[in-house]
């Protein structure tokens, strides 16, 4: 593993062999074992859209691994002037040990991967958001158990969160339904790959997607880049909202899921929200301790 770029990169094997080093690290800094793994190493974290979770969980991580982690606006950098990822990548390759980068096209995360020298890790694209969903598998894990046999319903947009939460859910068995409206699936490509992997449905019925589901995702209609889209989609939503009704047909023991922001009273109730707030802050915390096994292991 020399990138975290898309999480069809990885294999099972590296999942999992993150998500252990993942629970190590929380061990450890949950009875203040220190360990500076990464002692004197450089993160770049280059960002062209907003983020609070993804920023301050990279730049803790990394400082907490002994590292130092510098915060790139692409307002301030050349490359929001125009500057070629090209260039940019074979620059910050002289001075830093790794980058993380929030954009908006995957081809510019994979360029940059593809012209610099140093470890690249995808910190969000239109296209994915693997760092997000290592963080959502071990939160599963320390729910469920395993993973196995697990269904889970993904309710919304079929946008980078949709995506990288099918290739994960396949690649560890579990079984994974998206309901959105016509027009709104998941990338074509991945959805081929989902069904010919496992166990892969796409619906429009909210109900369908529930039933039975052991774990419920969602995440917002509108996405960072789609401001433009937002009454249009208001529209083409409706009904795809996670609230205390359709929740029902549901397991009892049901985990709802969301990788924040959300957007209450539109992808899900405030009602729904509260009752899960646990899992949905459990989920947050564990970006950090799942982007410093990535960080390990790309960085070390
Ligand atoms: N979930 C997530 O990536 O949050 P941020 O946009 O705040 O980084
Ligand atoms: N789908 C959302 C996820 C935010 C973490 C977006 O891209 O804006």
């Amino acid at each position: 593993m020399k990138h975290l770029l898309k999480l069809s990169d990885l294999s099972r094997e590296d999942i999992l062999s993150i998500l252990n080093l993942a629970d190590q690290l929380k061990f450890e800094r949950n009875n203040g074992i220190i360990k500076k793994y990464l002692e004197g190493k450089k993160l770049g974290m280059i960002f062209q859209k907003a983020s609070t979770r993804t920023r301050v969980s990279f730049e803790a991580g990394i400082f907490e691994l002994g590292g130092y982690g510098l915060f790139l606006s692409s307002n301030d950098l050349q490359i929001g002037r125009g500057e070629p990822v090209q260039d940019t990548a074979r620059v910050l390759s002289r001075y830093l040990d790794g980058i993380m980068i929030r954009t908006f096209a995957q081809k510019e995360v994979e360029d940059l991967a593809k012209y610099g020298s140093i470890p690249v890790i995808n910190g969000l694209t239109d296209y994915a958001h693997p760092c997000q969903v290592l963080a959502d598998l071990m939160t599963i894990r320390e729910y469920k158990g395993s993973f196995k046999g697990l269904k889970m319903a993904f309710i919304g947009d079929g946008n980078n969160m949709a995506n990288s939460l099918a290739v994960g859910a396949i690649k560890l068995e579990m079984s994974y339904t998206i309901a959105c409206p016509k027009g709104y699936e998941p990338d074509k490509g991945i959805s081929e790959w989902a069904a010919a992997n496992g166990d892969f449905k796409i619906t429009e019925s909210v109900e369908e997607a529930l039933e039975g589901a052991d774990v419920i995702y969602t995440d917002v209609w509108a996405s960072m880049g789609m401001e433009k889209e937002k009454n249009e989609r208001e529209h083409a939503f409706v009904g795809y909202q996670v609230n205390e009704k359709n929740i029902k047909a549901a397991k009892d023991d049901v985990m709802v899921m969301h990788c924040l922001p959300a957007h209450r009273g539109e992808e899900i109730t405030e009602g729904v929200f509260e009752a899960h707030a646990k899992e949905i802050f459990d989920e947050a915390e564990n970006r950090l301790h799942a982007q410093k096994a990535v960080m390990v292991k790309l960085l070390k």
